[in-house]
């Protein structure tokens, strides 16, 4: 597997990959690698595609006084996980490469990224939007891959293709757990023994509300209940959400929209690390 870091680099060997006949496909990352993206990878070679993964930290995602400088970077050991699942180009470009001086653009996507995490994290989705159209542009894959354990930025990820016609198939992966029901993440590496061990209050509290809705269960009651056993475990609770899997609009308990796919989300703090995981009801 190559590793490049510069555009004109990057072009000629996706040019090579596309030479070979086979479509590509893009795995973007920040890197601090899991199982999680491995499955993305895997995903991403089903037909025979050629996998580009990129790994960059992108400092426009971060907010002040977020982990931006305490995000773990460990590239030769992703560079060693990617080429053993089969990657085939690495992407690694540097800040300076991303965003040179003199850069002024900004892609905001407004409906999904307006709501829970757009308003807890604001200017969060208007980075990834941003990132994420410049890493489609750079390497121009067939098809992006990304995990459902970020589900609202799945979702603008997808407005943004089709807004913008991209002609990209933004496809997705189910997310990946611990035994015990934790969704994997790079940031899991932040939370103390302790607070590792009451983590799993998240998926718990997710998975109880989650049978509640779907059996129609009142949805104040389900979703009170699930804060509160966040609280008893000793997380902070930024919301836990009902809403339209699609729109994330909050999801309607009557009228014509009233069947539509509903998805139940949650981001809550533990020992400082702010966790965030999701389930489909219904
Ligand atoms: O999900 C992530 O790792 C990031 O948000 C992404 C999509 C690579 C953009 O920086």
């Amino acid at each position: 597997m190559r590793t490049v870091r510069e555009v004109e680099a990057l072009r000629s060997a996706v040019a090579e990959l596309r030479a070979q006949g086979a479509s590509v496909a893009l795995v973007p990352t920040m890197g601090a690698l899991h199982a999680g993206h491995l499955a993305l990878v895997a995903a991403a070679r089903a037909g025979g595609a050629k996998v580009v993964a990129s790994i960059f930290v992108n400092p426009g995602q971060f907010g002040p006084g977020e982990d931006l400088a305490s995000y773990p970077r460990r590239e030769n050991a992703d560079a060693r996980m990617l080429a053993d699942a089969g990657c085939d180009l690495l992407w690694a470009p540097s800040v300076e490469t991303m965003y040179p001086d003199g850069f002024a653009t900004t892609v905001g996507v407004a409906g999904p990224a307006d709501t829970l995490d757009g308003v807890a994290r604001p200017g969060h989705f208007d980075g990834v939007a941003t990132v994420v159209l410049k890493l489609l542009n750079q390497v121009r894959p067939d098809r992006a891959l990304f995990g459902e354990k970020d589900w609202q930025q799945l979702q603008v990820v997808r407005r943004m293709a089709t807004d913008l016609d991209l002609g990209i198939e933004i496809a997705c992966v189910p997310t990946q757990r611990e035994d015990d029901g934790l969704a994997l993440s790079s940031r899991n590496v932040y939370l103390a023994e302790d607070d590792r061990a009451r983590a799993v209050a998240l998926p718990r509290a997710l998975g109880v509300a989650a049978r509640r809705l779907a059996r129609g269960d009142d949805r104040d009651e389900s979703l009170a209940e699930a804060s509160e056993m966040l609280v008893a475990a000793g997380f902070q609770v930024d919301y836990v959400a009902l809403v339209d899997a699609e729109t994330l609009a909050s999801s309607p308990v009557s009228g014509p929209d009233a069947g539509r796919p509903r998805r139940l989300l949650a981001a809550a703090r533990i020992g400082g690390t702010r966790l965030i995981d999701n389930l489909a009801v219904d």
